[in-house]
């Protein structure tokens, strides 16, 4: 059989989610929800696959840049009928047709697979629920022998009808030519004077032709998204599933219910992951990592045995195995961490390389810097890396010591084994293996006394 064929349906308004972004794109689990279901349909073929777009238009095509999508436009939302059938010519007479609703991000690609595997033995198989509350939605209306007869929509439906629990969930597959012919016959003679996809059900069944309802157990997994309460709801069911598959994988997490991932996240075994802890982009952990409360870690590698406490911030750095960092550091991008380092509490860096052993205790800023191996920084350290217009270099060898609350005025180097007295304010080389300070000379006025307050 030709590989399936999907269309995605994004084109609604989303009016209620009271947006200026067009519903799709917003995100669930950090990721527009039209990019999740695309995800999801890429799984059941490595053919093309349409996305049918209207409202929000250039932006919703600019925000998924990949290839292998064919961009339908509907430029007049007439329905989910009218929708499909702007896609449908580009879909083979006998490839099996899949459309899928981008609002309806936590579909799984196994369930879709099911959906589409129904083919076999039906003309169009749908993919139906049974929510705790059926309000709103189009309700399968089966035969005394439970075979499918129609779908009617919630403001078409009498009493008897609106009673039914079984509804749509809009995913349903045909072959292509099936759907041309039962397109090209809709009408909008209905209470909302919309060409409804649905009645493609009552034109297969008057064919004498099987149609199939895949019930999906999980009526989450097949919910749409029309508002933000709905949003946030399927945000927490998209988190519980990352951090399960997590905790399968072999990391031990605190509360599973206080943790958040919004992108990708990889982790070894054996990791111990603490409540409120919020990962970004695409960040992978190795194994024994410790990450204490509070910390947003994005985009970044973590190396074995990383320790890192409370209230940290990491974003695009490279951290080697067996660092320690924090509590409260924050880690900018570009910086890089070797083995064993140590950033300390109230410390942020930037652009920076630092060796392996290192130690950048308290209250420091290191931007712009190539720091060697086994250094101690002290507390207060500061590089002044800018002038105002133009950023400068700091380049620390090794085993270099500096004392507390130095200014490095870059570009600046400290060569190996370098000692710089606390206070110092350096600007030029320090050569190596010397002591080096910068500092008014201490000095005591003798007889001095401190003055008195006047007699009126
Ligand atoms: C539709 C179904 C209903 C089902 C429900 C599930 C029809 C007639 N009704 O109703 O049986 O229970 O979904 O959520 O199919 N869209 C377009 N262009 C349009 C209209 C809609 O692209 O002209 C897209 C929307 O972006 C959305 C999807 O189709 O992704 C569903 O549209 P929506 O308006 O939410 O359909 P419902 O009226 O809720
Ligand atoms: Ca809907």
């Amino acid at each position: 059989m030709t590989q399936v064929f999907p269309i995605i349906l994004a084109a609604g308004q989303g009016t209620r989610m009271r947006s200026d972004l067009p519903k799709v794109l917003h995100a669930v689990a950090g990721k527009p929800m039209l990019q999740h279901v695309i995800d999801t349909c890429r799984k059941l073929t490595n053919d093309r696959l349409a996305v049918v777009y209207g409202h929000g238009g250039e932006q919703v095509k600019q925000s998924i840049q990949e290839d292998g999508i064919v961009w339908v436009l509907q430029a007049e939302q007439k329905g989910t009928g009218h929708a499909v059938a702007q896609a449908i010519e580009l879909a083979p007479d006998d490839a099996p047709v899949l459309i899928a609703y981008a609002d309806t991000p936590l579909i799984r690609p196994e369930t879709l697979q099911q959906l589409v595997n129904t083919l076999d033995k039906a003309a169009l198989a749908v993919l139906t629920t049974k929510p705790v509350n059926p309000t709103g939605y189009g309700r399968i209306v089966r035969n005394e022998h439970g075979a499918v007869l129609k779908i009617v929509e919630e403001k078409d439906a009498n009493e008897s009808t609106r009673a039914i629990q079984e509804i749509n969930t809009g995913f349903m597959v045909a072959k292509g030519v099936d759907f041309k012919r039962w397109l090209k016959r809709l009408t909008p003679n209905n209470a909302q004077g919309e060409y409804y996809l649905t009645d493609c059900i009552s034109m297969a069944v008057a064919e004498q032709r099987e149609v199939k309802a895949v019930i999906c157990a999980d009526p989450l997994e097949a919910e749409g998204i029309n508002n933000r309460v709905q949003l946030a709801r399927l945000e927490r069911v998209a988190q519980q599933r990352q951090v399960e598959a997590l905790m399968l994988a072999g990391v031990t997490v605190a509360d599973p219910a206080r943790l958040d991932i919004r992108g990708q996240l990889k982790a070894g075994k054996d990791c111990f992951i603490d409540i409120n802890v919020l990962f970004l982009g695409e960040v992978t952990l190795g194994e024994r990592v410790i990450i204490e409360p509070n910390c947003v870690i994005q985009d970044a590698k973590i190396g074995d045995g990383v320790h890192i406490k409370a209230n940290t911030c990491i974003e695009s750095a490279v951290v080697a195995a067996d660092c320690d960092i924090g509590p409260f550091a924050r880690l900018r991008p570009g910086t890089v961490l070797a083995e064993q380092a140590k950033i300390g509490n109230f410390v942020e860096t930037k652009k920076t390389n630092i060796g392996k052993g290192s130690k950048v205790s308290h209250l420091s800023y290191i931007g712009d810097t190539e720091m060697g191996e086994e250094v101690n920084i002290g507390a207060g350290t500061i590089t002044c890396n800018y002038d105002g217009v133009n950023k400068f270099k700091t380049t620390i060898g090794d085993r270099v010591f500096v004392g507390s609350c130095t200014q490095l005025v870059a570009p600046v180097t400290i060569e190996d084994d370098a000692t710089i007295g606390a206070g110092s304010t350096i600007t030029k080389t320090a050569p190596a293996g010397q002591l080096t300070l910068a500092r008014a000379k201490q000095m005591t006025v003798k007889g001095w006394q401190r003055p008195v307050k006047e007699q009126k």
